[in-house]
C-alpha cells in the first residue's frame, strides 16, 4: 500500500499549531541553560538539533502532513534530552553505567511538562517514539502512527551518529564519548565481521575493540527503515570514511564493508 494512503486515515487527530511548535523548540533550547557548561553536553545539544533536521528531511519525503512532520521533528529534538541529567548526575553517557537515557528523557519531559501544550494523544506518540529510539527491537504493539514516528526517529538518529563518526575519523581524532574507551588495537572479533557478512546487526556483547565498535556502527544499515535513509548515508560517504579508519583492513573486513556499502548504494539508483 502506498505510504501516503496508509497513514491518511490516522492524520485527522494530528495537529500542531506553528506557534506551539516554536514554543516547544524554544523550551528545548533553554533547557541546557540549567546545567553547567560542558563540551560533551554541547555536542549532545547539536546532535538533538541535527537528528531533528534529518527526521524532518525523511518525513518530508515520506508524508504530506505538515503537522505530523512537526510531531516527528519534536520527538527527534527531545529524544536525548535526558542526556543532560545523565551527564550531570553520572558524568557518563554510557547507559549501563548510569541509567537508560531514553527513559530519562521521558522522565525529564514529564517533570518539566514540556509537551503540555499538545493533546495527550500526541504526547503519547512522542514519548513512545523516544522510549523506542534506543532499543534493539521496536515494541511490536505500537500503532501505525507510533511506529512511523519511532522508525523515522531511529533512522535519523543512526544517520546523524554515522555522520558524527565519519567526521570524527576524517579528522583523525579520538573522543572517548564516541568510542567508549575501547582498546584501539590492530584486532577485531571475527564474530563481528561474521554478523555483517550474514546480514545481521552486530551484537554489542561481541564488541571488544575499537575496530569492532566501528564495524557495529557500519552494521546499522541493516536496521534502517526507509530508502531515503540509505540514500542519505550513501551521499555522505560515511561508511567509507569509517571503514578507512579501521586499523585492520583484510579480506574479511573489506567484504563486510562491500556488503553494507552495497546495501546503501542499491537505493541511490
Ligand atoms: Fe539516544
Amino acid at each position: 500500500m502506498n505510504i501516503l494512503c496508509k497513514f491518511a486515515f490516522t492524520l485527522a487527530y494530528i495537529f500542531m499549531d506553528t506557534e506551539i511548535f516554536q514554543t516547544l523548540v524554544k523550551q528545548f533550547n533553554n533547557y541546557p541553560l540549567g546545567f553547567e557548561y560542558a563540551l560533551p553536553l554541547e555536542s549532545k545539544f547539536k546532535h538533538c538539533h541535527s537528528v531533528a533536521n534529518i527526521a524532518k528531511q525523511i518525513s518530508e519525503y515520506l508524508i504530506p502532513s505538515k503537522n505530523l512532520q512537526q510531531i516527528i521533528e519534536i520527538a527527534a529534538l527531545y529524544h536525548d534530552i535526558g542526556r543532560f541529567e545523565q551527564y550531570a548526575k553520572y558524568n557518563t553517557f554510557v547507559d549501563s553505567k548510569s541509567e537508560n537515557h531514553a527513559a530519562l528523557s521521558v522522565k525529564v519531559i514529564k517533570e518539566n511538562n514540556f509537551l503540555s501544550l499538545l493533546d495527550t494523544e500526541n504526547q503519547k506518540i512522542i514519548e513512545i517514539a523516544i522510549l523506542n529510539h534506543n532499543t534493539k527491537k521496536i515494541n511490536s504493539n505500537l500503532t501505525e502512527i507510533e511506529n512511523l514516528v519511532t522508525t523515522v526517529l531511529r533512522d535519523a538518529d543512526k544517520i546523524d551518529i554515522l555522520g558524527l563518526f565519519s567526521n570524527h575519523y576524517a579528522d583523525n581524532k579520538s573522543d572517548e564519548t564516541l568510542e567508549l574507551n575501547l582498546p584501539d588495537i590492530k584486532e577485531y572479533n571475527p564474530k563481528v565481521v561474521q554478523s555483517i557478512i550474514s546480514g545481521e546487526l552486530v551484537d554489542m556483547q561481541d564488541v571488544k575493540t575499537l575496530n569492532d565498535f566501528k564495524l557495529l556502527k557500519m552494521s546499522w544499515v541493516y536496521d534502517l527503515n526507509y530508502e531515503i535513509s540509505h540514500v542519505l548515508i550513501s551521499n555522505g560517504k560515511y561508511l567509507r570514511t569509517i571503514f578507512d579508519s579501521l586499523s585492520v583492513k583484510d579480506e574479511q573486513t573489506q567484504l563486510a564493508f562491500n556488503l553494507v556499502d552495497g546495501v546503501c548504494e542499491a537505493y541511490t539508483n
